[in-house]
């Protein structure tokens, strides 16, 4: 029977040029390089100057995945940003990005599930395509998560990190069985009881401003190991594969401790886990198509390879998505 399927056709990335290693954040933080390489992994991260926005990487990682897929902006039907530091409270980004790619057609809008914005969007773009109802989507992550911090608390200001990701999807034909390109299975999961955990201190209708990023971290870290276990189980469960048959295992950058414990409990070799949280930080909802951008420039990801995705975040909200290259 032929169905139709979201392929992920193109990947653009864009990080600001200034990097802040752990050495300088030492220098106005109470922290130190032994200590955040051990507890995290992260070695540095980009950050934003004064003056670039989120739109500003949204944009230029965009271009980037249409000139890869030798598209125009006017070839696009739909524009999802995935971030939790939009340019203004409205309009969307995902709007800024329209105008600034010069497209008048289709929509845009932002898509607010923190960490795991990028997957939330990819896996709302496979449903509009497998729908008919659009053809070509723009999933994009996007944030300066930097401007949220408080630079007194140690405990989440040496975490976070700024860029964007983006990721053109697209329908194609496929036979309806598991040998088919394309996203094979979507696994989106939330849970606000925890909403206090990891949170902003305000925001437009609370505060009238936005506040600074709040983490229990142990807790958050003891339920991102468990919820993102049982997020590949669901993706394994729902298509009979093991977890050898997975070529790669794309998550979300938020410690590298977290990555063992999950990769421990799944079953997946630390030689399929794209690591970019050491350059990079936790971009939150960029970190995915990221990881994403640098598995593909590495030059190893290879057509028909199984693509495991994974995110957590505030919420909290996870998920997983089950990819044929
Ligand atoms: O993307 C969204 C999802 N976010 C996450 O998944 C983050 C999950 N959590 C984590 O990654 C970890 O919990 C952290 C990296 C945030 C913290 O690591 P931890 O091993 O859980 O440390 P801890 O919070 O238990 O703190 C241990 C000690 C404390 O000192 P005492 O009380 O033992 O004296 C902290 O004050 O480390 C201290 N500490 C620091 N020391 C130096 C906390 N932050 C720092 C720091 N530099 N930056």
């Amino acid at each position: 029977m032929s169905v139709t399927r979201t392929i992920i056709r193109s990947v653009g990335a864009y990080l600001p040029e200034r990097i802040v290693t752990n050495e300088e954040l030492s220098t106005f933080v109470d922290t130190s390089d032994e200590w955040i390489l051990e507890r995290t992994g992260i070695k540095q991260r980009h950050m934003a100057a004064q003056g670039e926005f989120t739109s500003h990487f949204a944009v230029a990682a965009a271009k980037m995945a249409l000139e890869r897929a030798g598209l125009a902006a006017s070839e696009i039907d739909m524009i999802i940003v995935g971030t939790t530091t939009p340019d203004r409270t409205f309009p969307s980004t995902a709007c800024i990005v329209q105008a600034e790619l010069g497209m008048t057609n289709g929509a845009a809008f932002d898509l607010q599930a923190a960490c795991s914005g990028f997957l939330y969007g990819l896996a709302i773009a496979d449903s509009f395509i497998v729908a008919g109802a659009y053809k070509r989507i723009l999933v994009i992550g996007a944030e300066t998560l930097t401007r949220l911090m408080d630079w007194t608390d140690r405990n989440t200001c040496v975490l976070f990190g700024d860029g964007a990701g983006a990721t053109i999807v697209e329908g194609i034909e496929g036979q309806g069985d598991l040998s088919d390109r394309g996203i094979l299975a979507c696994h989106l999961r939330s849970d606000g009881r925890y909403r206090d955990l990891l949170t902003a201190t305000g925001g437009p209708s609370s505060t009238k401003s936005i506040g600074t990023v709040q983490m229990n971290g142990r807790e958050v870290f003891r339920h991102a190991v468990a919820n993102i276990s049982d997020a590949i189980h669901e993706a394994l469960q729902a298509t009979g594969f093991g977890a050898d048959d997975i070529d790669w295992f794309v998550p979300h950058q938020a410690n590298g401790r977290i990555l063992e414990g999950v990769a421990k409990r799944v079953g997946l070799p630390d030689d399929k886990i794209i690591i970019t949280l050491d350059r990079q930080g936790n971009t939150s909802a960029a970190s995915v198509p990221l990881a994403l951008n640098s598995l593909y420039e590495s030059g190893k990801l290879e057509s028909n390879q199984l693509v495991l995705f994974e995110a957590m975040g505030g919420g909290f909200t996870w998920g997983s998505v089950l990819v044929r290259w």
